[in-house]
C-alpha cells in the first residue's frame, strides 16, 4: 500500500535522453539515454538499490536504480522478462569493478518506466536445465530468450551472412527459386505432398534443378532457401525443413568442384576469425576449439571408404560388414569422422545409390561425379556433384529411377539449348552450424525446428 503510494516523473530540467541500443553505449558515455529493453535479470539489495540486467538483443546493460525508483509498486514487483523504459547517464564502468556486467557499462537510471510485466517466477519453469527437451521445444518461443539459446541464433545469423558475403565477393549471383515445386530431386521417400489448388504438387527438396535453370542466364548463381524432407526417423541431424544453401556453376571440372567446396568452408571460416567483425568472438565463446581447417581436405573415393569401414571392423545393423552399394548409416559415418578428425571429401558414390541428375565418372560408368563433405562431430554436412549435361543420357536416367520426364521439360531443355559441363553443391547451414558451434542436437542450431511429429511453435 505505501509503495503505491509513491509516484515518480521524468526531471524536464535534465538534458533530453537520446534513445539508443546497448550495443551503442560507448559512443554515448556520460550522455543522458533513454533505453528499451527486457528485464534479463534482477538483483536487489535492500528497498534502495534495485540491479537490472538489461536486455534488448543487442547486448546486456547494468541499470542502477536507487531510492525512491527502487521503491515504487512497480519496482517492489517487477519480475524478469518484463519489457521496460530507462532513462539515464551511461557510465564506463570502472576497471575491475566487482559487479562488472557484459558490456562494461552501467546506466544510472533518473527515471523509467513499466511497458509490461511478466508472471512472477520468471521463466525459469522452462529455461531449467532439468525440464525434458520437448518441454523445451514446446516452449522455445520463451527459450530462445535465454543467454546460451540467444548466442546461438546469434552466431547462426552471423554464419549465414558471412555465407552469402562469401559467394557475393565471388561474383556468385543470388537468386530465389520456387519452394512449391512439381519435381522431385532427391528420391520419393522423403517428399512432403500438398494440394496446390486441387493438383498434386511438393514442398522442394532442393533448388539445385532450377540453379542449373539460371546459370545460362546468370552464370555463377546461389540460393539460400529452405529445402524439405519427410524424415521418418528423430536423429540429432535431420530436420524435416532446412536452410539449404547451393550453388551451381558452369564450365567447370570435377576438380574445380571440390576447389570451391573447400573454398567455401576455408573462407567462412576465416571471415569468422577476421577481427573487423565484432561477432566473430561469439564463435569463440560458444566453441573454444573452433579453427579453420587447412586446404586441401582429406579425399577418400567411396570404394576406400568401404574398404576402410572394413579395415576397421564396423558393421552394419545386421552385424555383417559394408559392400559396394550399401548407404553407410549416419551413426557409423559420424564413428569414422570422428576418428579420422578431419574434413573428408568422400568422392565417386555409385549411381545405384544416388540421385537420377549425377554425371557418371568417364572411367567407369558405374560411379558418379559426387562428393560428400563429411565433417567431425556431424557427418555428411554438404552433397555436391556434376550433373549429366547430355539430353539423352538424361532421358536414360530418368528411365532407369522410374521418373516420369514430361515434368522435368524444362530441366531437360537445359540439354538442347547450349548444354555445358557444369555442378554444384548444397550445405545444410544446419548441420555446418553444428560443426561450427559443436552442438549436440541440430535442434539447437535452428529457429524453430521441423522434427518427426513437431511443428509448433
Ligand atoms: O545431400 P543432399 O540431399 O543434396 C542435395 O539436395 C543436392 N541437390 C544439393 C546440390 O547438389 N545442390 O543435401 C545436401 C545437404 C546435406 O549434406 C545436409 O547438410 C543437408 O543438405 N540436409 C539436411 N539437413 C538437415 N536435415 C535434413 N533432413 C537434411 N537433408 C539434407
Amino acid at each position: 500500500e505505501e509503495a503505491r503510494r509513491i509516484k515518480i516523473w521524468e526531471d524536464k530540467t535534465l538534458p533530453t535522453a537520446k534513445v539508443i541500443k546497448i550495443k551503442d553505449s560507448t559512443e554515448h558515455r556520460e550522455r543522458r539515454v533513454k533505453i528499451q529493453g527486457w528485464v534479463h535479470h534482477l538483483r536487489r539489495e535492500g528497498k534502495k538499490l534495485l540491479f537490472i540486467q538489461l536486455r534488448d538483443g543487442t547486448g546486456y546493460l547494468q541499470c542502477v536504480l536507487t531510492n525512491l525508483l527502487s521503491s515504487t509498486y512497480e519496482a517492489i514487483t517487477l519480475t524478469t522478462e518484463s519489457s521496460v523504459i530507462l532513462f539515464g547517464k551511461v557510465m564506463e564502468l570502472p576497471p575491475g569493478s566487482h559487479h562488472k556486467a557484459p558490456g562494461d557499462h552501467e546506466l544510472i537510471v533518473d527515471y523509467w518506466e513499466l511497458i509490461c510485466g511478466a508472471p512472477s517466477g520468471g521463466t525459469y519453469y522452462i529455461l531449467d536445465k532439468k525440464s525434458n527437451v520437448d518441454l523445451q521445444l514446446d516452449n522455445r518461443h520463451i527459450v530462445i530468450r535465454g543467454t546460451n539459446t540467444s548466442k546461438n541464433l546469434k552466431a547462426a545469423s552471423l554464419v549465414t551472412q558471412l555465407i552469402r558475403e562469401h559467394h557475393l565477393d565471388r561474383g556468385y549471383m543470388e537468386v530465389h527459386p520456387p519452394c512449391i515445386v512439381q519435381t522431385k530431386t532427391e528420391g520419393g521417400s522423403s517428399l512432403f505432398e500438398l494440394q496446390y489448388y486441387g493438383k498434386k504438387a511438393y514442398l522442394t527438396q532442393s533448388s539445385h534443378l532450377y540453379l542449373e535453370s539460371v546459370i545460362a542466364a546468370l552464370g555463377d548463381v546461389f540460393s539460400i532457401q529452405k529445402s524439405f524432407r519427410a524424415e521418418k526417423s528423430r536423429t540429432r541431424r535431420h530436420l524435416s525443413e532446412f536452410t539449404h544453401i547451393e550453388a551451381e556453376f558452369p564450365f567447370i571440372t570435377f576438380e574445380n568442384l571440390l576447389e570451391k567446396i573447400e573454398d567455401l568452408v576455408v573462407s567462412v571460416c576465416d571471415r569468422i576469425k577476421n577481427p573487423n567483425n565484432p561477432l566473430g568472438q561469439l564463435v569463440f565463446e560458444i566453441n573454444p576449439d573452433f579453427r579453420t581447417p587447412r586446404r586441401p581436405f582429406k579425399r577418400m573415393s567411396y570404394t576406400e571408404v568401404i574398404q576402410y569401414l572394413k579395415d576397421n571392423n564396423f558393421k552394419k545393423s545386421d552385424g555383417t560388414f559394408y559392400k559396394l552399394e550399401d548407404d553407410i548409416s549416419e551413426g557409423t559415418e559420424r564413428t569414422m569422422i570422428n576418428k579420422i578428425n578431419e574434413p573428408i571429401l568422400v568422392c565417386r558414390f555409385p549411381a545405384a545409390i544416388k540421385p537420377f541428375y549425377m554425371k557418371k565418372c568417364s572411367d567407369d560408368p558405374q560411379l558418379t561425379e559426387s562428393v560428400d563433405l563429411l565433417m567431425p562431430g556431424v557427418g555428411e554436412n554438404l552433397g555436391a556433384s556434376m550433373r549429366i549435361d547430355n539430353y539423352d543420357e538424361l532421358i536414360k536416367a530418368f528411365i532407369e529411377k522410374k521418373i516420369e520426364p514430361s515434368t522435368y521439360y524444362w530441366y531437360s531443355d537445359q540439354r538442347k539449348f547450349g548444354s555445358c559441363a557444369h555442378g554444384g553443391y548444397g550445405l545444410g547451414l544446419e548441420r555446418f552450424l553444428i560443426w561450427i558451434l559443436n552442438l549436440d542436437h541440430i535442434c539447437d542450431a535452428c529457429l524453430y525446428p521441423r522434427i518427426l511429429d513437431r511443428y509448433k511453435p
